[in-house]
């Protein structure tokens, strides 16, 4: 099977990183990580890259003179390894327009809420802040507009009386640990496709009927 060559963006702890190396693993996935780039030494993510045998490299963005020699940088590494996605997960620089033309469509993000909601920083507090019933996760492209491209996929969890942001935080990490690696094999088998800035559905009835398009409620 001709599998389709995943570049990953981390800036941490990586844990949707791994959520996609076991993914990986099974012979069956239509996809296989060729690269895993930091901005930041020693992280966590970088470890457990390591751990799977995956080519990895650390660009830490301050040794660069301004973002575009940055994110030459990143492009470079990406197309020597030959990558054909980027997944950013986890990765805490703003993405600017150089990188984004280069890999527009090609490019995509986890966020830590159902967007177009809650788009930045401190998600989960402004969640409960807000009094929302729901919260979830969403996967989707890259475009100049932070958090703002076409959407993917999303899996919703509910918002709890009593939550903290950590208890809320952990119940969503948990979705997008099945989310990411879903959203991965709808586009290596083609069922998610992106055109002019929006996604097309390919096998949108089957999609529903087996809730591909939301783990969460069948989990
Ligand atoms: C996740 O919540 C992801 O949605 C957000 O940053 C967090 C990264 O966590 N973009 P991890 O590094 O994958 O554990």
């Amino acid at each position: 099977m001709k599998k389709l060559k995943l570049g990953i963006q981390i800036s941490g702890r990586g844990s949707n990183l791994q959520a996609l190396i076991d993914a990986c693993a099974d012979k069956d996935f239509p996809a296989e990580i060729v690269l895993v780039i930091s901005n930041v030494a020693d992280v966590e993510g970088l470890a457990r890259a390591q751990r799977a045998n995956i080519p990895t490299l650390t660009l830490p963005h301050k040794t660069f003179p301004n973002r575009e020699a940055f994110e030459k940088a990143i492009d470079e590494a990406h197309r020597k390894a030959g990558v054909e996605l980027i997944c950013n997960a986890g990765f805490m620089r703003i993405i600017s327009p150089y990188l984004i033309n280069q890999w527009r469509g090609r490019m995509i993000n986890i966020h830590p809420s159902l967007l177009p909601a809650f788009p930045g920083l401190d998600i989960h507090q402004r969640v409960l802040q807000s009094g929302t019933l729901f919260s979830g996760c969403t996967v989707h492209y890259v475009e100049e507009a932070v958090d703002g491209g076409a959407i993917i996929a999303q899996a919703v969890v509910p918002v709890l009386p009593d939550d903290s942001e950590d208890r809320l935080a952990a119940r969503v990490l948990k979705q997008e640990h099945q989310l990411y690696p879903m959203a991965v094999r709808l586009i290596a088998q083609g069922k998610i496709t992106y055109q002019d800035g929006k996604v097309i559905r390919n096998d949108m009835e089957s999609m529903c009927q087996n809730g591909l398009l939301n783990p969460a409620i069948h989990s």
